[in-house]
């Protein structure tokens, strides 16, 4: 059993658009989970264009957080226990090297191994549009027990801002590890 009655999940957070997803999914699981975050050094520049605010408010909400380059940090192993992963927004590069097994940062070591312990790895991938390398890569993943979840929210819920928009699929994310939320008006569930 964890110490912890909360669950533990591991968000990474790399070079690709969507940080508007990564900051209001981190905001969710600080308070829901115990989060342990990990942000690559693109995922940082991504993080300065579009927040623009400083990186220790996303660092704030983790429970702990690490290095890309720290592969002795406790998520780059099996024996530390987790509930889940997630990579968001996973940029094409990483998804190429979650798909290969790379494990050559902390990010692709934390998802190689979250994969062989057959844990939970939501994969929120962005790019538009995509070659065969994307598509061939993502079906690696997912053959691998990845779940891809394309960062493009739906509008059936007919969004009028953009946090409604983020939360749409900030919540199908949050649902797709488990992890309790009242994000999301629901299909056939939540009236106006
Ligand atoms: C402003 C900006 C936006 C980017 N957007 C994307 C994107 O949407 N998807 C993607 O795959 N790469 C994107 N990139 C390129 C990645 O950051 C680059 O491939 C990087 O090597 C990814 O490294 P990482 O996976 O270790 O974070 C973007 C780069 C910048 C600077």
């Amino acid at each position: 059993m964890l110490s912890s009655p909360k669950k533990r999940i591991v968000m990474a957070v790399t070079g690709a658009s969507g940080m508007p997803f990564a900051e209001t999914l981190a905001g969710n699981l600080r308070t829901f989970c115990e989060l342990h975050l990990i942000v690559s050094r693109a995922g940082w520049l991504v993080w300065d264009q579009e927040i623009g605010q400083d990186r220790q408010n996303l660092l704030n909400m983790a429970f702990c957080h690490y290095e890309q380059d720290d592969l002795a940090a406790p998520p780059a192993s099996g024996s530390w226990r987790h509930q889940g992963m997630v990579v968001c927004p996973c940029s094409m590069a990483s998804l190429a090297a979650v798909a290969r097994g790379l494990g050559s940062n902390l990010i692709h070591r934390a998802a190689d191994v979250t994969l062989k312990e057959r844990r939970k790895l939501i994969l929120v991938t962005r790019e538009t549009p995509l070659n065969a390398i994307h598509l061939e890569n993502m079906l690696t993943a997912t053959r691998a027990g990845a779940v891809i979840m394309p960062a493009s929210p739906g509008f059936y819920h007919r969004p009028r801002t953009l946090q409604e928009l983020v939360d749409q699929l900030t919540g199908r994310i949050l649902d797709a590890l488990d992890v309790d939320h009242a994000l999301t008006p629901r299909w056939c569930e939540d009236n106006e």
